[in-house]
Order: structure tokens, then C-alpha cells, then sequence
């Protein structure tokens, strides 16, 4: 989730944060220099402290603020619509349950929130989904625990948020096996 490619994609799916923002999955805090200058504060959550010796030194060098906690999406111990941004690049294929995880996010944010997402999910080519689909238990175990095949389009949709820009990777909207979308959601 380093690669060059995805620093423009990045730019553009962060380019409406605004407000009180949560960022779900933060992992090595790549989207820090991605944040648009008027941000100075976000607060930010991922569960797994051996990142923290990658995270913690961007965190310390950023130009922003990070108030940085350990904690699941699942069960996120904000009260109900805190925030006006939640963002999540790469994380919703990796969140064990990532249904619950919508619901939180959507109870944090505040009516007319946005929600602010890049990710990679299920292709609506039903040969591509099948290879989605037989690679995926091998896969799992390999990157983390992320999903290849998940509908992310209708999680968030069934999340009760409602898509307002959807953006498909190179090839036309949704059409290749890594599906790139990123998109503001009504809370
Ligand atoms: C592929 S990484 C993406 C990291 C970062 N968002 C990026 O764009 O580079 C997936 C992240 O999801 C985090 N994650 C896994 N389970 C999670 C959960 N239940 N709640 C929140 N984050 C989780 C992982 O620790 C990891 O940092």
C-alpha cells in the first residue's frame, strides 16, 4: 500500500476531510502527508502495536496533530456523532467484522458526515470474482487477513450511508480485480 500509484488516489480521497476526523486502520500513518493543510488534528485507531515502531516516528514528524489510540473499528469508545469525517484506505478488506465495524462508524459520525474511503473489493465481473472468490482463503493468511472479495460498494451501502462519488481504478469504474474507489458517503 506503498506504491507511488496510490500517493494521487490518496490526495483525492483526502481532499475533502474536514472537521473533527477519524481515521480507522491507520497502520504505518501513510495518508498523514495526504491530509489537505487546512487539517491540523486528527484522532486515529489500529489495532496492531507492532506497527507503532513504523507509525509512532510519522506521527512525531507530522504536521498535524495524532491523537493515536490501539483499538478495533468494531467497538470504537466515541460517543454518538462525534465526528464530521471518518476516513479508511485499505482497511475495510482487513476489519474481521467489518458490518460491525460500518455500524460504528456510522453511529460516530455526525448527520451529513462524510465518510472518505479507498479500497480495493470484489470486481462485478463474475469470472473475476470466481478467481476472488478460490484465491481468497490462500490469501488471507499471506496479507494480514484481508479479503480479496468483499462487496465494499454495498457494505457501506447496507451501512445505511449513501454513495455520492465513486471512482473506479484504471479501466473504468469497478472493472479491475484490485476495484480503487473512493467516495464521500452521507452518514
Ligand atoms: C492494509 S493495512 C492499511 C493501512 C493504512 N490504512 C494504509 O492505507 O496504508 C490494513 C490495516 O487495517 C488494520 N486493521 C486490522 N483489523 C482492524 C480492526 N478490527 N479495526 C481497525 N483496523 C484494523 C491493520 O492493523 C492494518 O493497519
Amino acid at each position: 500500500m506503498s506504491s507511488p500509484m496510490l500517493r494521487e488516489p490518496r490526495d483525492r480521497t483526502l481532499a475533502p476531510a474536514r472537521g473533527r476526523i477519524l481515521e480507522i486502520g491507520f497502520g504505518t500513518g501513510r495518508n498523514l502527508t495526504h491530509y489537505p493543510p487546512t487539517v491540523r488534528r486528527i484522532e486515529a485507531i489500529d489495532p496492531d502495536a507492532d506497527l507503532d515502531r513504523l507509525s509512532l516516528p510519522r506521527i512525531a514528524h507530522a504536521a498535524i496533530d495524532v491523537d493515536f489510540h490501539h483499538l478495533n473499528a468494531e467497538h470504537l469508545p466515541f460517543e454518538d456523532a462525534r465526528f464530521d469525517t471518518v476516513v479508511s484506505t485499505f482497511t475495510l478488506c482487513s476489519i474481521p467484522d467489518v458490518v460491525h465495524a460500518l455500524g460504528e462508524v456510522r453511529r460516530v459520525l455526525k448527520p451529513g458526515g462524510q465518510f472518505l474511503f479507498l479500497e480495493h473489493g470484489r470486481s462485478p465481473d463474475p469470472k473475476v470474482a470466481r478467481w476472488q472468490d478460490r484465491l481468497n482463503r490462500a490469501w488471507m493468511p499471506l496479507a494480514g487477513g484481508c479479503h480479496l472479495n468483499r462487496p465494499m460498494r454495498s457494505l457501506i451501502e447496507d451501512a445505511g450511508a449513501e454513495v455520492r462519488r465513486v471512482h473506479g481504478g484504471r479501466g473504468g469504474e469497478e472493472k479491475r480485480i484490485a476495484v480503487i474507489s473512493f467516495s464521500c458517503c452521507i452518514a
